[in-house]
């Protein structure tokens, strides 16, 4: 007979594992390539949960997600109530692909280029999105793609809909000059490592 307690035991013993073998593949990753990975270790769940609570349970429409990676957005997201089936993870990393796959067999994968949005998504999209969640290491990147990246997710979504960033810099990840649509930055969440915020951008409503 199996007790609670070994019962309970079991399950955080699993829970360790899993993220010890999570931080191990992050970690190869990262050795492989820095500038595409852009962390050494994967999201905390107090950023994942800051993240995802700025999509609305409620809705119906896709959800994206941009660099997964090893999926704790993706997992705060099923946390917060959002159906699975609603997901559409993009990444370009084979190897997270596949395990995204195992881990959240009803939500759409798509290896690719989360920079080439229009083509990577195409036809993949049957109404606008819901929100776009991004933990993509945008700062890597030079800013007229960054505000490229932003532009394409929110002409994927409906009007009003967020994008929504993270980033350890003390600066919006996009610029903000001249700017078409609204900016919205969260405390920092100090119980990640490193600290992190989370931006919100939106366009019309
Ligand atoms: C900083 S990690 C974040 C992973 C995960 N969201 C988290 O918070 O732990 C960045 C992720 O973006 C992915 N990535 C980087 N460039 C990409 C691109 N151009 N298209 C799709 N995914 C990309 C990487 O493979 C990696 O999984």
């Amino acid at each position: 007979m199996v007790d609670r307690n070994s019962m309970g035991r079991a399950v955080q013993r699993h829970r360790t594992e899993r993220r010890q073998d999570d931080d191990a593949r992050f970690l190869k990753s990262w050795l492989k390539n820095p500038l595409r990975m852009g962390a050494v270790t994967p999201s905390g769940p107090a950023l994942a949960r800051k993240m995802a609570s700025y999509v609305d349970p409620a809705g119906t429409g896709p959800v994206v997600e941009l660099g997964p990676g090893t999926g704790p957005m993706t997992t705060a997201l099923v946390a917060r109530g959002i159906d699975p089936a609603r997901l559409v993870l993009v990444e370009y990393s084979a190897e997270f692909c596949r395990l995204l796959r195992e881990r959240f067999p009803t939500a759409t994968i798509v290896q690719g280029d989360a920079y080439s949005l229009p083509k990577t998504l195409a036809g993949k999209l049957n109404v606008p999105a819901d929100a776009v969640v991004s933990g993509l290491p945008l700062m890597t990147r030079p800013e007229p793609v960054r505000l490229q990246l932003l532009d394409d997710a929110l002409g994927l979504m409906r009007p009003g809909a967020p994008f929504i960033q993270f980033t350890y810099s003390v600066v919006s990840p996009v610029p903000l000059k001249g700017a078409n649509f609204s900016a919205e930055p969260s405390e920092r969440v100090w119980r990640n490592i490193p600290p992190a915020r989370v931006w919100v951008y939106r366009r019309g409503s």
